[in-house]
């Protein structure tokens, strides 16, 4: 049993790591009067992208503030099949933009993107004004916060999990972040509040009390990009009613992508992109949508809810 044990960590220990050759980097800079940035070493709660130019040796900054545009992005998984078609977007900074659009339409494979948990096989994506191929895996998801549908919850208490978002956030920083998604008053009552272990992956915990973790986790990284999987599982009311609120505090003034099952989230949204077999068909805001009375007014009164449940 212990070689074959054995074997399995060596099998693991020889997986390649993932290819990176991104050499834009996120670094803590101060801001000049004249707005001019100068690196830091100190945290200074300010960052920036740190571009060194090779031929003219050269570095820029650019401050990070979450501005992101696809042009024409083609994708497919396996490089043959395109999954995506010619996907054209754009999100300023603290724009909320949602996704919609039935099973295996390709509402997902657009935030893998965004992460570079796969590259792109035609267009291009930047971020601030970067193209993401150059900027470094690990600063870019840094900068990105995601809450997907099932959160994995470590054993730790409730104070280490919460943590987990950012390593190095202090326990006021962690409690300030439970207080903002809502997640504070279920915690309180915990038998130990937030020393209390969870165990088994959150084993002793509700699945709406998961979800204002994972919410608080998010909040502690306090990224300039959301990325938001809405979960679909249904919770109580008055739960709901939490998480719902916990999300909007979350999202305000960042940028967030979302895929949304609620109506709440898809009504207040910037703007709404529904997709079909990898494409978008419409876009628009909830009004303007309804007007076109094309797919989204479909859905919509084809009862969006079940809809999105049964999406997923
Ligand atoms: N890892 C993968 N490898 C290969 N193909 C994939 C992979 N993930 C998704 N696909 C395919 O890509 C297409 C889009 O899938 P995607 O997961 O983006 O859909 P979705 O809009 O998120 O659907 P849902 O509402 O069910 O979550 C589907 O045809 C799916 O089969
Ligand atoms: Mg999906």
């Amino acid at each position: 049993m212990a070689v074959a044990g054995a074997e399995r960590v060596f099998e693991l220990l020889d997986e390649k790591p993932e290819e990176d050759q991104g050499y834009v980097e996120l670094v803590n800079v101060r801001e000049a009067a004249d707005g001019s940035l100068s690196e830091s070493r100190d945290r200074t709660g300010i960052w920036a992208w740190r571009h060194p130019h090779q031929a003219e040796g050269t570095v820029t900054y650019t401050k990070l503030e979450g501005d992101v545009t696809f042009h024409g992005v083609d994708f497919g998984y396996d490089g043959r099949n395109m999954v995506l078609h010619d996907i054209k977007m754009f999100a300023t900074p603290g724009q909320k933009i949602a996704f919609v659009g039935s099973t295996g339409a390709g509402k997902t494979t657009i935030t893998n993107l965004i992460n570079r948990f796969y590259d792109i096989q035609d267009g291009k994506i930047r971020y601030d004004g970067i193209n993401i191929n150059k900027i470094k895996k690990a600063d870019l998801r840094r900068s990105l916060g995601i809450v997907l549908q099932d959160t994995h919850l470590f054993t730790g208490t409730v104070l280490e999990n919460i943590r987990y978002g950012r390593l190095d956030a202090t326990d006021e920083e962690c409690i300030a972040a439970a207080k903002l998604a809502n997640a504070d008053g279920f915690i309180r009552h915990l038998p130990e509040g937030y020393h209390t272990m969870l165990t088994g992956d959150g084993g002793n915990l509700s699945q709406g009390q998961r979800q204002l973790l994972a919410i608080a986790r998010a909040a502690a990284a306090d990224p300039p990009v959301l990325i938001l999987d809405e979960a679909t599982s249904s919770i109580d009311t008055r739960t709901e009613k939490l998480v719902q609120q916990g999300m909007d505090r979350l999202m305000k003034g960042r940028t967030t992508f979302v895929i949304a099952h609620r109506l709440s989230t898809i009504q207040n949204s910037d703007c709404i992109m529904v997709l079909e077999k990898g494409s978008i068909i419409e876009r628009g805001n909830h009004e303007q949508l309804m007007a076109e009375r094309g797919k989204y007014y479909q859905l919509y009164t084809g009862n969006f809810e079940e809809e999105g449940a049964a999406a997923s």
